[in-house]
């Protein structure tokens, strides 16, 4: 299996079970305008964490790490009247390029932008969040797991992203930072008897990664 068949399943497994949706097209194609790199969840992933929100029931959504806005969209539309999304972002460009597309996905008004590094906005928030979606710089994912665990309650889920890094997280001598951060991550999972968690590996148009999926005892 090659990436290019991988990227042909996701086109396949969207053309199945998501319907045109002229908002995200957009939004993709502004933050590729900006230069923004093409990070974004993948549509199939987009809507898994739709659905996980709705699932759950989420009303009060926290991510970290906004990009142009694509996974902020999937979030916000799954929230019921009256929910709110705060979503924390270090570049001020791609807030701009966010708050565009959130406005044209019409979900702007129930979406707060927070620009700054998250480390220094996370203490201005107050919980509890029902879900979380850590998605940000990956050398603090631990420490993210941490200040979640401060912002949810009992019954929260907590979502992280990119935990697998092609088999970069098997990495354990290594000095990318971004890999000893999911290590670190994973570290305070094994150590945290407030969690249940597991993961589950990703393949498809953004290569062979994972979502860790983790829930507040
Ligand atoms: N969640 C997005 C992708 C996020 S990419 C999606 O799936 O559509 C990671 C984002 O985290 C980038 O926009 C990057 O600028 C931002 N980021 C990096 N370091 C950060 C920090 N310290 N605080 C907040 N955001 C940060
Ligand atoms: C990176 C960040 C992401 O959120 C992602 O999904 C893929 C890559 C990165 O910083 O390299
Ligand atoms: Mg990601």
């Amino acid at each position: 299996m090659t990436q290019d068949r991988w990227t042909a399943i996701d086109r396949y497994l969207a053309d199945r079970l998501l319907p045109a949706d002229p908002a995200l097209d957009a939004a993709l194609a502004d933050g590729a305008a900006a230069g923004l790199p093409a990070i974004d969840v993948s549509p199939p992933q987009g809507k898994l964490l739709h659905l996980l929100a709705r699932i759950h029931g989420a009303r009060t959504i926290l991510e970290l790490g906004t990009l142009g806005g694509v996974s902020t969209i999937w979030l916000a539309r799954a929230l019921p009247a009256g929910g709110r999304l705060v979503t924390l972002e270090v570049d001020p460009r791609h807030a701009a390029v966010a708050r565009g597309n959130l406005e044209r996905a019409g979900v702007a008004d129930v979406v707060d932008v927070r620009v700054g590094p998250a480390l220094e906005t996370l203490p201005e928030l107050t919980g509890p969040f029902d879900l979380v979606f850590i998605d940000a710089d990956k050398r603090n994912t631990g420490e993210y797991l941490d200040r979640a665990l401060e912002l949810t309650r009992p019954g929260s889920l907590i979502v992280a992203d990119n935990v697998v890094r092609a088999g970069g997280v098997l990495d354990a001598d290594g000095d990318d930072p971004g890999i000893r951060g999911i290590r670190a991550f994973f570290d305070r999972v094994a150590a945290e008897p407030r969690l249940s968690g597991t993961a589950i590996q990703t393949v498809g148009s953004k290569g062979h990664d994972g979502f860790a999926l983790l829930l507040v005892e």
